[in-house]
């Protein structure tokens, strides 16, 4: 809801408040945080006037902006010839029937939204600032317009910019690396600034663009928490920092680097946007808010809370090498497992027997494939899969046709040689006319043959590019070759990846409604990884792979019913030689999909609660609740056994107190308030990385 009276704007729900006042053409920010029932008189400026003395510097403001006595992170910087920063003054407001698009992926149907309109004479532009409040959050974002005849360079506009009192607060980041990514980071919040960027051009395995702010000695189930989160993929900063009072600023944008954007007469500048969430009931509160959000009004609603296709992938199955018959024989092994669809993974294409070569030359290689992908997807048809397939859009490897015709399509700058990373370039993506070749060439085999499902890979950082203004077109080509792809081909599925989870975020997330989290399919490995991206992204945008052991990437033995039980919490799949499976093993494949089909809709469209945290409690545990309340799916998994080990049991939660559930693996039932005051001995193995996985079912 959007409520103004006399020039107080209070955006609320059962959730949440905002509010923000004028003063003296200034827009205060007077609050955030637990809903207000009687917004008038608090929300004033009132309550900030023992800060007056400090003038602008002290004054928590929607927009910080530089030049004019306010010296912390601005959210506006700006400048003109003659002109260097800006002092926006408040023109007006609007309440827009409904969220109006703005060429970029966003919340979906959004309702009413608050436009603020300010102007600065001096710098002629004119500044929009949208609030759009959900039921879980509020989305955000901003424009600037030059109206004036010099061009109006942007260095930075933030999508959002929020302030906070005096207080003790900590801060909650995702932070890694290839085959790590999304490690919980959290820390007090000191003096001074801190800044998680990403200047890679991509989001980034490095820091995810997510932020929480927690007031102290916040748990995974109580205390107050306001988070951050940007759709957008590629540089963005959220950076905060703690004044000498002690009050907070957050702000977040993409990030536009040296140089900054130039808007000539007539031209605007449009953010990306930035969504945060309130709740006072901890980290698992804040995750099950952006959960819930996202599966409403972030992922196309085809697919949301509707279970993907399981899929075997070729990748750690066969890598590159393959042949028709070695194909066939993963495809004849899949049968009667329960998979939907065989996923062609790297090395269908140019002559790519390893990473050296061909990318960019999208034809299949007829070396691997005499008959063509026609005889592998009849052979996936007779075997009831369907069929999918990789590509890399983006990339270009110096030996291909396709950079020997066009060399001035990779990023380059001119009298350098570029620089390679897994023997690749990446394409500029900035210019129209490469994202049209690139979609030819992927329409070309996405029409000839049955193909219900792509996975995008992204493989590389971006370097070589000639102007900092290019990094923000490339993500606009990616963008636009996702729109081409989807109105072309409305049916496939595409599968967001980045060398794993180098950029899974909410953009790529509005297109894509599954993102592989980590090339490290190890399993161990993997509760960490999941539960750093279960922060802020829904189950059901992870895509998760049963992998062969010892594990290709750390060389670990788990069980398979543990590696099943891992994957399950998510989009399962399979990458593994299935024609060179057991008895035993195929039918623990059997089981663990038939299980999963029984439980998918509770597990993708369901409550989390993170019951142990992997980082610190020698387990992994986890409890989906059914959105009805009557089935929960609850997975354990022991990490390092330790002799004599305390007999530790675990409390659920999100349960009704006096309901009975019956835990169908033990016969027994118990009550609601038995299970979340009392708890339960999860019952796993005493053996390193033994698991368990229970079924609860609501008998009254
Ligand atoms: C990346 C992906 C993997 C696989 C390989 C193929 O590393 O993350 O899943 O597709 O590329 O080269």
């Amino acid at each position: 809801m959007i409520q103004v009276t006399d020039n107080i704007f209070h955006l609320s729900n059962n959730n949440y408040s905002y509010a923000f006042c004028v003063k003296e053409g200034k827009l205060i920010h007077t609050y955030y945080g637990k809903a207000l029932s009687i917004p008038e008189g608090l929300l004033q400026d009132s309550i900030l006037s023992d800060c007056a003395c400090g003038g602008r510097d002290w004054t928590q403001y929607e927009t910080g902006e530089r030049g004019r006595g306010d010296f912390r992170l601005p959210s506006a910087l700006m400048r003109r010839q003659g002109c260097v920063g800006t002092d926006f003054v408040y023109k007006g407001y609007e309440i827009l029937g409904k969220k109006e698009p703005f060429g970029m992926p966003a919340l979906r149907d959004g309702g009413q939204t608050l436009k603020i309109m300010l102007s600065d004479e001096v710098m002629k532009a004119a500044l929009y600032l949208y609030y759009t409040p959900y039921e879980e959050g509020i989305a955000r974002r901003a424009e600037v317009v030059n109206l004036g005849d010099f061009p109006l360079t942007v260095e930075k506009l933030a999508s959002a910019s929020v302030e906070f009192p005096q207080g003790n607060y900590e801060a909650v980041n995702l932070s890694g690396r290839w085959g790590a990514e999304c490690e919980v980071c959290r820390a007090d919040v000191v003096g001074g600034i801190r800044i998680l960027s990403s200047e890679r051009g991509v989001t980034s395995h490095q820091h995810n663009p997510f932020l929480a702010v927690l007031e102290k000695g916040v748990t995974e189930e109580y205390g107050n928490v306001y988070a951050f989160n940007l759709i957008y993929s590629g540089n963005f900063y959220i950076e905060y920092e703690s004044d000498e009072k002690s009050q907070l600023r957050v702000v977040a944008g993409e990030n536009i680097l040296h140089g900054g954007i130039v808007l000539e007469n007539g031209e605007k500048f449009v953010t990306p946007e930035a969504v945060t969430v309130f709740t006072d009931k901890g980290l698992g509160g804040m995750s099950r808010l952006f959960h819930r959000l996202y599966r409403r009004h972030l992922i196309n609603p085809k697919y949301a809370d509707k279970i993907r296709p399981i899929v075997i992938n070729s990748w750690e199955s066969v890598y590159f090498g393959f042949d028709e018959k070695k194909l066939f024989e993963l495809i004849d092994g899949a049968r009667g497992l329960g998979i939907d669809t065989l996923v062609l993974d790297d090395g269908w294409f140019g002559k790519r027997d390893d990473d050296a070569s061909s990318l960019g030359d999208w034809f299949i290689d007829r070396g691997k494939l005499p008959g063509g992908l026609g005889p592998v997807i009849e052979r996936c048809k007779e075997n009831g899969l369907k069929f999918g397939i990789w590509f890399e859009p983006e990339a270009v490897s110096p030996d291909s046709n396709l950079y020997r015709e066009h060399p001035d399509w990779a990023l380059h700058t001119p009298g350098r040689e570029g620089i390679q990373m897994r023997n690749q370039y990446t394409l500029d993506f900035s210019r129209e006319e490469v994202v049209d070749y690139i979609f030819g060439a992927m329409k070309a085999i996405l029409s000839e043959y049955d193909i219900s499902y792509v996975k995008w890979d992204m493989n590389r950082p971006l370097s070589d590019v000639p102007d900092n203004c290019v990094y923000d077109g490339y993500v606009k080509g990616v963008y636009r070759l996702y729109e081409m792809l989807d109105s072309a081909f409305p049916d496939v599925l595409i599968e967001g990846c980045s060398s794993g989870g180098g950029r899974f975020d909410a953009a790529i997330l509005y297109y894509s409604p599954m993102i592989w989290t980590s090339d490290d399919t190890d399993a161990c490995q993997r509760m960490r990884i999941q539960y750093g991206v279960s922060m802020c992204y829904p189950l059901q945008t992870m895509s998760n792979h049963v992998s062969v052991c010892p594990n290709h990437q750390t060389g670990r033995t788990l069980p398979f019913a543990t590696r099943g039980a891992v994957a399950s919490l998510g989009c399962l799949g399979y990458e593994l030689n299935v024609a060179e499976l057991s008895e035993e093993e195929r039918a623990i494949i059997k089981k663990q999909i038939d299980d999963y089909r029984d439980n998918a809709d509770v597990i993708l469209g369901g409550e989390l609660y993170r019951l142990l945290n992997p980082f610190t409690d020698g387990a992994f545990c986890e409890e989906v609740v059914a959105s009805d309340g009557n089935r929960v799916y609850f997975v354990y998994c022991r990490l390092l056994n330790r002799p004599n080990m305390p007999l530790a049991r675990v409390k659920l939660r999100g349960l009704e107190e006096n309901a009975v559930y019956k835990i169908e693996e033990r016969g027994k039932t118990l009550t609601g308030g038995e299970l979340m005051h009392a708890g339960i001995l999860p019952g796993a193995g005493c053996e390193d990385f033994s698991s368990v996985i229970l079924h609860l079912t609501k008998l009254n």
